[in-house]
């Protein structure tokens, strides 16, 4: 267990940290602290700034404000190699290891050591079996990493900042490339590192890896730190609950929902990711015009999944996907995104940046998915008149904030390049509108808007699967909540069957 006591000064201990980019809050006056020998969990959604946080431990961000303390001095980190001087090491979600290189030669890499050029490699090799002796970190010094599997580059990584003298070790959600088979070897490794008194930072979102492994967890949502207490005080629900938002007041259910005929549907979906891991399992839905679904659960239950199977992105090993059409259902199950589109689907995908949107100008992005279609082209033909007068309305009825159809889209704010993506999608008067995270990282004002065209559109008799993770979100605009947990559907409330308790609970896999 913790060896901490008074006499020690404590290895970490941040106070008032705020990092802002632009105008968005990161990070807001943050506390945290570790102690010697303990593993403190940091838990939060996607987005919560945890990431942030650690990179300013790390030395790679200087916050606008606040201080870092180290073994009890004041440390002012202007580069990575102050961290590293100071004891921090950290092993980031992508690794920064050269896969042309050795083990040996990536471990010492960038190293000012000792005022050597060129390190001696067979007393690195022994160093590092030494330290794979010590923690049961066993790698091959001589191996060239880009020949290990993932699991071995992550301890590559481990190894690389114990070799470097790392007292105080910050893992970025680290199991998130590991096996299920492979996280209990790994969980053994931090616990002896913490129990040589290393000072570890877990980061994560998934609850039983933290309850299982912490003697600490910290919560951040939206920035700023909700709860810090003793793992064995809480509880997944409560912290469940931390992460998603605990003072909720429930919105009345306004019972004006009349579902139409059916407008999507899954049944008995089954896939597998790449490793052969089950992500989705027997998943079966409908989704009817005039009606919004909501997906709730914590990240990465299956919703992203779920969400990529629905618009056609991602095929199910079994299972079928169907959609009304004019002549009645029919199979989707193999047509890709193009032809559900046809059908009347709009995707509002999670991550704008990387999926949704283009690094061109607004009037191209506006018209990505319907270029070849009348009026934008016809016979082959793009109009340009037409294109122009398209994002023109587009702007304006959606109050896109730029100087122009021309101005590139990548230089506007969160808000308003969601703006032109909901523009595009919502524009062409789908029947079923997949909307995933639809608000993640954007302002007060224009989250209102986006809600504000989702209940739009179902008034105009849409079909709408809602997935967010944040739970006054989903409890604001769903006629009907289905709850995911580890792949699978675990439950249905309506409206007036929803309580905290019981979607906190459903949550972490207990079923209603
Ligand atoms: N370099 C950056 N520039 C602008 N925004 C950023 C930058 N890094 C992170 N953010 C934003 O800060 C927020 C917190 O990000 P991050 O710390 O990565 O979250 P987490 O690790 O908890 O998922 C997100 O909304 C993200 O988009
Ligand atoms: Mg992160």
């Amino acid at each position: 267990m913790q060896a901490s006591s008074n006499s020690e000064p404590t290895p970490l201990s941040l106070s008032g940290v705020t990092v802002r980019f632009g105008n968005f809050v990161a990070n807001d006056a943050v506390d945290f602290s570790v102690g010697r020998g303990e593993i403190h969990a940091l838990l939060g959604e996607n987005g919560a700034g945890k990431t942030t946080l650690m990179r300013v431990v790390a030395g790679l961000l200087v916050p606008q404000s606040g201080t870092i303390h180290i073994n009890g001095q004041r440390a002012d980190l202007r580069s990575p190699l102050d961290a590293a001087a100071l004891g921090v090491g950290m092993v980031h979600q992508h690794f920064m290891l050269i896969p042309t290189l050795t083990v040996a030669q990536n471990v010492c890499i960038g190293m000012r050591r000792a005022g050597r050029f060129f390190p001696d490699l067979k007393a690195v090799a022994r160093e590092l079996d030494a330290i794979g002796e010590r923690y049961g970190l066993r790698v091959d010094p001589n191996a060239l990493v880009g020949d290990l599997t993932v699991a071995s580059q992550q301890r590559v990584e481990i190894v690389k900042a114990l070799y470097r003298g790392a007292r105080i070790l910050v893992l970025d959600e680290p199991t998130a490339v590991l096996a299920p088979q492979e996280v209990a070897g790994f969980f053994r490794v931090l616990r002896t590192l913490a129990e040589a008194g290393t000072a570890i930072v877990f980061i994560s979102h998934k609850l039983d890896e933290v309850m299982s492994l912490s003697h600490r967890v910290s919560v951040l949502r939206h920035g700023q730190l909700v709860a810090s207490k003793p793992t064995a005080q809480t509880n997944p629900a409560e912290l469940a609950r931390l992460m998603i938002g605990q003072d909720l007041t429930l919105p009345q259910a306004d019972g004006s929902a009349r579902p139409g005929g059916m407008a999507i549907e899954v049944r008995a979906i089954g896939y597998r990711d790449e490793r052969d891991v089950a992500r989705l399992s027997d998943v079966s839905l409908a989704a009817h015009r005039g009606e919004i679904v909501g997906i709730a659960g914590v990240d990465g239950n299956g919703q992203q999944e779920l969400a990529e199977v629905l618009a056609g992105l991602l095929a199910p090993r079994s299972g079928q996907v169907l959609m009304a059409s004019p002549g009645g259902p029919v199979d989707v199950t193999g047509m890709g995104p193009g032809g559900r589109i046809s059908l009347g689907l709009s995707h509002i995908p999670e991550d704008r940046q990387r999926t949704a949107l283009v690094d061109l100008s607004i009037a191209e992005n506006a018209v990505l998915e319907t270029i070849d279609r009348r009026p934008l082209s016809h016979h082959g033909m793009i109009s340009k008149s037409a294109i122009r007068q398209f994002a023109d309305q587009l702007i304006a009825r959606n109050d896109v904030r730029c100087t122009g159809p021309e101005q590139r889209i990548m230089t506007l704010s969160g808000g308003n390049q969601q703006k032109v993506v909901l523009g595009r999608a919502l524009g062409r008067d789908p029947s079923v509108i997949v909307a995933v995270q639809p608000t993640r990282g954007l302002d007060i004002g224009a989250t209102a808007f986006v809600h504000q065209q989702l209940l739009a559109q179902r008034a105009r008799g849409a079909a709408i699967v809602l997935v967010s993770t944040e739970l006054d979100e989903v409890l604001a605009l769903s006629d009907r909540i289905v709850v995911m947990f580890a792949g699978r559907v675990i439950g249905t409330l309506s409206r007036a069957e929803v309580t905290l308790e019981r979607l906190g609970a459903m949550m972490t896999g207990q079923a209603a």
